[in-house]
């Protein structure tokens, strides 16, 4: 397993709320290199088959309906323990509960509107990037 790359995705909200460059200004200040990156917009089916490990949960339809109403921009990152850290960056799914300082605290606004997804498994990371770019538009 290398535990040098993870996969993130930064959301909708925040294209809509113009805070995309302080994220991603965010994520290279806390040492991660972008190794892939795309500006993309998803169908409500390529994002129900993105998100398909929440399906019968009472929050899919209002994940899956928002992640596809703007673009997204996914990214491969890399940095040595990339999930844990990236993890930690972004802090908890309800940016009324993250940490000070995080990139849910400072940018998002609810548990839907949460600016940025990542990644919470090496497996996981994998399935997501190979979801989004083929092997050459990773560097
Ligand atoms: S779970 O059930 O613990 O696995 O869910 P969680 O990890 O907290 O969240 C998984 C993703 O679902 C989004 N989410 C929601 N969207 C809409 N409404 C509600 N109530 C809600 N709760 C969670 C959350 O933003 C997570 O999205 P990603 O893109 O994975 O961060």
């Amino acid at each position: 397993m290398n535990t040098r790359f993870t996969f993130c995705m930064i959301k909708p909200d925040a294209f809509k709320s113009d805070t995309v460059s302080d994220i991603l200004l965010d994520i290279l200040k806390a040492g991660f290199k972008i190794r892939g990156i795309k500006i993309t917009m998803l169908t409500k089916s390529k994002a129900e088959q993105f998100y398909d490990i929440h399906q019968g949960k009472e929050f899919f339809d209002r994940l899956t309906t928002f992640m596809s109403s703007g673009p997204v921009m996914a990214m491969v990152l890399e940095r040595p323990d990339a999930v844990e850290s990236m993890r930690k960056l972004i802090g908890k799914t309800d940016p009324a509960q993250a940490e000070e300082g995080t990139i849910r605290k400072k940018f998002g606004s609810d548990t839907t509107h949460n600016a940025v997804h990542a990644a919470d498994s090496y497996e996981n990371a994998e399935r997501e990037w190979s979801f989004f770019f083929s092997k050459r538009e990773i560097y």
